[in-house]
């Protein structure tokens, strides 16, 4: 136990200690605090508080019996902070108070203050920054779309997210290739370690295999001093991202394959092995199967990669798409080029669903760009003229043929295998379901997939 002088002495360190009963008459107030209001601390003893110290805020916290934590009151020109709580005695009966001060004077608290604020705006900074790193990082929210394939991309990007399993994504150019990647590891349990891309068909052959696995300081002539991390390192605990992947160099394949398998690597010019945990992803837009046929690509590694295979959807197999892809791009752009566009025009619209989109998605926001820079800011249509040259008449595939020998029957058989290829992809491929949504036999499902020469 405390002697009664230890007490005292603990009291007097204590800034603006002042103890009242519970009709708010001073019991106790420390030599210090007295030396501040220049009063005799056992001169006050016995007198009411606000007779003592008039602006005083301890009789509220009498009458409340609630604690008032750092809360501000004046005196002698100063704003004092103090905290008061109530007294309770082993009964739970009311006692009375004790004040203390957190801040007996201004400078202090204006320190304070400045030091909150300049930490408030580092908390700022670092808040911004996340949002920026994040906001660049792509998610899977950021695929838009709600057509039944982009609902089945999605659900593949969920699975595969859920696993450690090497993805091989395909697709044509401009279809979401690397957004899909993003995504993938955005949903994993990587997500906090980084995502490496490396794009295969960038980098010069003799530069790949140190970029790939780094190399060790002075492994060549012209190697940076202390080495270099290559991207398998760089992508340790995370995801690499090898962005087209069939143009990787046929010699360096056996590497990729040993480290994939043996999850480690060896470094240009080092002398042991390191241990790496990553998640592969690559992406082709070439069909890797006829690369392994012509020899450019090895099959082992194909396989290795192929575990889980996705394939991204052009945007003609889902051209119920364009509308929400496309006003989203609109208000990006509305922002990003200070325009005011809210629609866009029925012609263009029609146009937009019969083109073939060659370039996919970033072909849409390309044309949707361009026209954007062509319109004024006080326009809020996005017509026809605007697109003027853009499309490639060419490259029209759904224009009504009307010099074959039989147009009406060649519209009809477009439209029979469009709705059978729909079919298809609603169904996943499966024959039996397929011919079920479209209320027919299997055998004439297969008379017509002849016809019209539809392969599944
Ligand atoms: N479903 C989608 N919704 C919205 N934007 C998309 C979608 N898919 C792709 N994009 C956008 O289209 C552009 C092209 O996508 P991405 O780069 O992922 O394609 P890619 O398949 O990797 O193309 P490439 O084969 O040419 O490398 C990007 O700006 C991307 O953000
Ligand atoms: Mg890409």
């Amino acid at each position: 136990m405390l002697s009664r002088e230890e007490c005292i002495l603990i009291f007097e360190h204590i800034d603006g200690l002042i103890v009242v009963d519970k009709e708010a008459k001073i019991i106790y107030m420390n030599q210090k605090t007295a030396n501040s209001i220049r009063v005799n601390p056992k001169e006050v003893v016995g007198k009411h508080i606000k007779d003592v110290i008039p602006t005083t805020k301890i009789h509220c916290t009498v009458e409340t019996m609630k604690p008032d934590l750092t809360d501000a009151y004046f005196l002698d020109d100063c704003t004092i902070i103090s905290t008061r709580y109530p007294i309770f005695d082993d009964d739970n009966q009311f006692f009375g108070v004790v004040e203390y001060d957190v801040f007996d004077n201004k400078d202090l608290l204006m320190n304070f203050l400045k030091k909150i604020k300049s930490l408030n705006n580092e908390l700022d900074y670092f808040k911004n920054e996340l949002k920026r790193l994040q906001s660049s990082r792509y998610s899977i929210n950021n695929i838009i779309g709600e057509s039944a394939s982009i609902k089945k991309l999605k659900g593949e990007i969920r699975q595969a997210a859920s696993t450690n399993s090497t993805v091989l994504i395909t697709g044509e150019t401009g279809c979401g290739k690397e957004l899909v990647a993003h995504a993938i590891h955005d949903l994993s349990n990587r997500n906090h370690s980084n995502f490496v891309r490396l794009n295969c068909s960038a980098i010069p052959s003799e530069l790949f295999e140190s970029e790939l696995f780094g190399y060790e300081d002075g492994a060549f002539t012209g190697a940076k001093k202390g080495g270099k991390l290559g991207k398998f390192q760089l992508a340790n605990n995370g995801t690499l991202f090898l962005d087209e992947i069939n143009q990787m160099p046929y010699f360096l394949q056996p590497k990729i394959l040993r480290a994939l398998q043996e999850n480690e690597i060896d470094k240009v010019g080092g002398s042991h092995s390191l241990p790496i945990d990553i998640r592969v992803i690559g992406a082709a837009n070439e069909n890797l199967r006829s690369l392994i046929k012509e020899g450019k690509f090895r099959e082992d590694l194909y396989y290795r990669l192929n575990v889980i295979d996705i394939r991204v959807p052009p945007l003609r197999e889902r051209k119920e798409d364009i509308p929400i892809i496309a006003e989203s791009y609109i208000n990006h752009l509305n922002q990003f080029l200070n325009r005011n566009v809210e629609s866009i025009s029925e012609e263009v619209f029609i146009m937009f669903m019969n083109y073939h989109w060659p370039g996919n998605i970033r072909e849409l926001q390309n044309m949707i760009e361009r026209a954007m820079n062509r319109i004024s800011w006080n326009e809020d249509m996005l017509k026809i003229e605007h697109f003027d040259h853009l499309f490639n008449e060419e490259d029209q595939n759904n224009v009504i043929e009307f010099n074959t020998d039989n147009p009406i029957e060649e519209a009809k058989k477009k439209a029979e295998r469009e709705v059978i290829m729909e079919a298809f992809k609603v169904c996943d491929g499966n024959k039996t379901k397929v011919a079920d949504l479209l209320k027919i036999d299997r055998s004439l499902l297969y008379q017509k997939m002849k016809r019209l020469n539809i392969r599944n």
